[in-house]
């Protein structure tokens, strides 16, 4: 039987981590903060911001939501960013994506001051990662990187294939195994033979997008499979084959009308892998629980250099 990766198990390690953290800090008067702008209407956004601004309420950590509207501009989004750059309690600073698409992200996040990047979106923040350099880094690739530091899952030597090549998650992600000397491919939508390249894979991260598009085929046995995607199912029939017809998924699909369901087939994997991270419990608790570390490690140099 595949090893379960769980990550609401390691999401509370690393939370627990910080309240010492956290409690030391506010003893110094320099309790972390964290502003969030949520820009228009995305269900899926509004969904894990509120799961980010609930981490800092647990956690003790101050954080505010900033809500523009779906009309919002790109100067005004840099407005908003540039007055939370100038505000000291303000560790960290999330812009939550995708933004409307009027707008330019790229001059968004470049306005971002460097050391409150809590996403680690900035380019200078790109660069210390692509160097190998200290400074925050992208969240969800950061804690798949914990995950697997924390499972002792070998990454030195072994072929780590990634699956999507976003800002986000696809690059970082393939840089951060790179660092740790996996030898490392990238595949995206035009990869030619993309199973047959995914079946070299000691570890495979599927980053995608696509409803259970990780199929037994795209699986070497015993490999370590970590499932970026989230995605919900709306259609009974859609519920009935990936999940193999099972009791449990349809009555879910019943109640709710819908089921969540990753990047990779859930009866695939845990036939084939050798270990994996279940939808959900795996990969999406990871990134609210680094966001939290980023923010307290902000907050840490904030207090360095205040009493410095
Ligand atoms: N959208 C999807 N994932 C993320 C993330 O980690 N940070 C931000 N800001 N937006 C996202």
């Amino acid at each position: 039987m595949a090893l379960i990766l769980d990550g609401l198990k390691i999401r509370d390690q690393i939370l627990k981590e910080c309240q010492p953290r956290v409690a030391a800090l506010e003893a110094a008067r320099c309790l972390p903060g964290l502003a969030v702008i949520l820009a228009g209407d995305n269900p899926a956004s509004e969904i894990y911001v509120r799961n980010k601004v609930k981490a800092c309420q647990e956690l003790g950590i101050y954080s505010e939501k900033l809500t523009p509207p779906e009309t919002v501009t790109t100067a005004q989004l840099i407005e908003m960013v540039e007055s939370l750059n100038a505000r000291p309690e303000i560790d960290g600073i999330l812009v939550q994506m995708p933004l409307p698409k009027q707008v330019d992200a790229k001059r968004v996040l470049l306005a971002i001051n460097p050391d409150k990047d809590v996403d680690g979106f900035h380019p200078l923040n790109l660069g210390r990662l692509v160097t190998n350099t200290p400074g925050p880094r992208a969240c969800t690739p950061s804690g798949i990187m914990e995950l697997l530091k924390r499972y002792n899952i070998p990454i030195a030597g072994k072929h780590a294939v990634v699956v999507g090549r976003s800002d986000i998650v696809g690059k970082p992600m393939a840089l951060m195994l790179l660092h740790q000397h996996a030898t490392v491919t990238i595949c995206h939508s035009r990869t030619s033979n993309l199973a047959a390249v995914c079946r070299e894979a000691d570890i495979l991260v599927a980053a995608i997008g696509q409803p259970a598009f990780i199929t037994a085929e795209f699986i070497k046995p015993g490999a370590t499979v970590i499932d970026v995607g989230i995605n919900r199912l709306t259609s009974r029939e859609q519920v009935a084959s990936i999940f193999r017809n099972a009791p449990d998924k349809l009555a879910t699909f019943e109640k709710r009308g819908s089921v969540l369901v990753g990047d990779v087939n859930p009866i695939d994997v845990a036939e084939r892998a050798g270990a994996y991270t279940p939808v959900p419990g795996g990969v999406g608790p990871l990134t609210v629980a680094m966001l939290m570390a980023n923010t307290v490690e902000a907050a840490e140099r904030r207090l360095d250099v205040c009493s410095a």
